[in-house]
């Protein structure tokens, strides 16, 4: 990353992480850190604290942690140069000019994302001319309307190899470009031609606007029916929702959630306008936390077959776990939404919209699947499972409604039901209660996924350096003294290691210590784990140093010891041998 230390520095003094972190999640002021409910998981008390001391956040609750970029990157999906273009904007300044690497980088995106409206632009002007009127008849043919097809900027890519390919050439656009957008594909003799054709076509618009991919659908019944553009530089499907850029600004709270782009369209034709979906995948966690930014409700509109059953499913643990409440519509008599709708008309959707049922709901009707309910058999079944589901309900009131609604259908006294379900609820709870201790042993709280991995292997020296390094955060003028007895090489933690030889230069050069300047080369999961640290910092002195300083060093020379123990044993072994052989020849 090619940014300059002093550029950074100032970028992050230029924008107090506690009022960018107030953009997006509401703090109290605690002692010197704010306090709030962490936007990267779902949790009802606060564990996320942002320290403006030292210009970091860090979550005691799933271990997310870092600096105003990092943050800025991750509540936003954006890449590292990406996040600090935003936040120099943001503080108005200028992005040092010498930065050649990044800025070609930036210059390439931009190109790609002019591109692409180029391309949607050229694709919607064919819709419209003769080339395009086979197109234009499907869609008409469809239902929409001229303003939705106007309003969702869909288009035709013609039926040739290369009209998109030379206009794009005649507006200046390169063949590595077209390349790059996904929009052209080269043969075996390295000739370009146009990946979309003879299709109608949806550009993907993501929440700021910008186009970044598309779909495209054939006109009648061959396969693929839909071909999507690849992964691109501008497009990531796990992290993007068709027609999120509209329903975002939709009045309401809720956001609707359906399997295909028809669907999607359908429902904003017939005024749904909070309609979304996912991008030729299934529904992705990334997905999941971007709705649940603007909206706090969900109702999955999927179609109505099993495999439709299966993503909702799916989804519903994804959606769960970003903190939003959720819906499942159940679609009678039709395949989809938008079939439903051109059958029984705009009403009837609404109706089916506020009928549509909470999770618990859901999944207890399909815990009765393949059951007889009518034979005591079936009902022991069905209680079994219903039991289980029912102790996951986290709200007291929901779940005693559950409980005597199904105690009811079953026929069981609900008391009997209610007891049983706390039983299990209890064993639930311990469980959990259990992992989260077992967790909170190991010197870091690190429940994020990627860091459950993270063990240290010698903790009796990590601690000592984890307390070392927020020793240096806090008191930077005491890094000489500790340079005169460590070594980078002596920490048992290579990260921890490396930032200490950051600190050394940093202070040589007498630049200041923020978890910006020391992380510039780590990734996303080691800087998460600094913030941990630092986090943790209580205070300390001089004496507290030397203290920590003695631990490593004992460490080192202890695992060196074993080191060289190992040489040696290894080297007798080799002699040994030797004198085997020899012998044995002799
Ligand atoms: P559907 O077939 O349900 O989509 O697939 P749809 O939008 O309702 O299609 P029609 O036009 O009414 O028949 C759901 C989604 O799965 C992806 C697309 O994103 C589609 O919108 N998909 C489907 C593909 O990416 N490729 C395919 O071949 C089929
Ligand atoms: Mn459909």
């Amino acid at each position: 990353m090619a940014f300059s230390d002093s550029f950074l520095e100032e970028l992050c003094a230029r924008n107090d992480i506690v009022s960018v972190v107030s953009q997006y999640v509401s703090l109290t002021r605690r002692g010197s850190s704010h306090v709030g409910l962490c936007p990267f998981h779902n949790e009802k008390t606060a564990s996320f604290h942002v320290s403006s001391d030292r210009q970091f956040f860090h979550c005691f609750g799933c271990g997310a942690g870092g600096d105003v970029i990092t943050f800025l990157m991750r509540i936003e999906n954006l890449d590292f140069p990406d996040a600090v273009y935003r936040l120099a904007e943001r503080a108005g300044m200028t992005v040092p000019e010498d930065n050649e690497e990044i800025r070609s980088q930036k210059k390439k995106k931009d190109r790609l994302l002019e591109l692409s409206k180029e391309a949607a632009r050229f694709f919607h002007s064919v819709l419209l001319s003769e080339d395009g009127k086979t197109g234009l008849e499907y869609l008409l043919g469809r239902g929409l309307s001229p303003s939705t097809i106007k309003r969702f900027g869909l288009g035709f890519a013609p039926n040739a190899w290369d009209k998109l390919l030379s206009e794009m050439t005649r507006l200046g656009y390169t063949k590595q470009e077209l390349l790059d957008a996904g929009l052209a594909l080269s043969n075996k003799t390295g000739r370009l031609y146009d990946r979309f054709r003879n299709r109608v076509m949806f550009p993907i618009i993501d929440i700021r606007g910008a186009v970044i991919g598309f779909g495209g659908r054939v006109m009648d019944d061959s396969t693929p029916k839909y071909l999507n553009s690849p992964e691109t530089t501008v497009f990531n499907k796990r992290k993007n929702l068709f027609a999120l850029n509209l329903a975002k600004k939709s009045e309401g709270d809720r956001i609707i959630l359906c399997e295909g782009y028809m669907d999607v369209i359908a429902l904003h034709q017939a005024g749904f306008d909070s309609a979304v979906a996912s991008l030729g995948t299934a529904l992705t966690s990334d997905q999941a936390r971007l709705i649940a930014r603007y909206k706090s409700e969900v109702v999955i509109a999927y179609d109505a077959d099993n495999a439709g059953i299966n993503a909702a499913n799916r989804a519903i643990d994804l959606l769960k776990e970003a903190g939003v409440a959720i819906k499942i519509l159940r679609i009678p008599q039709a395949k989809d939404p938008d079939e439903f709708i051109k059958k029984f008309g705009r009403e009837k959707f609404a109706r089916l919209l506020d009928a549509s049922e909470a999770d618990t709901e859901y999944r207890l009707l399909q815990a009765q699947s393949g059951l007889d309910l009518t034979q005591d058999e079936g009902r022991v079944a069905y209680l079994k499972r219903a039991v289980k589901l029912l102790a996951e309900v986290s709200g007291n009131i929901e779940r005693e409604i559950y409980i005597a609604r199904t105690a009811k259908q079953v026929g069981i006294p609900a008391d009997a039901l209610g007891l049983e379900v706390s039983r299990v609820r209890k064993a639930l709870i311990a469980k959990k209660k259990k992992e989260q201790e077992r967790q909170e042993m190991f010197p870091l709280s690190q429940k994020g996924s990627a860091a459950r991995e993270l063990r240290y292997e010698n903790p009796k020296s990590a601690v000592a350096e984890e307390k070392l390094l927020s020793l240096l955060m806090a008191c930077p003028e005491l890094c000489k003294t500790a340079s005169t007895r460590l070594t980078p090489e002596m920490f048992s933690v290579p990260v921890f290691g490396r930032v200490f030889a950051r600190m050394q230069e940093l202070s040589k050069e007498n630049h200041e210590f923020s978890l910006t300047t020391l992380t510039r080369d780590c990734s996303a999961e080691e800087t998460a784990q600094l913030a941990g640290v630092f986090a943790k910092f209580v205070g300390g002195d001089a004496a507290a140093l030397s203290d920590y300083i003695g631990i490593i060093e004992q460490e080192h020379w202890k695992r060196k010891s074993a080191d060289s123990d190992e040489a040696l044993l290894e080297a007798m072994r080799r002699f040994q041998n030797k004198k085997a052989n020899g012998d044995g020849s002799a």
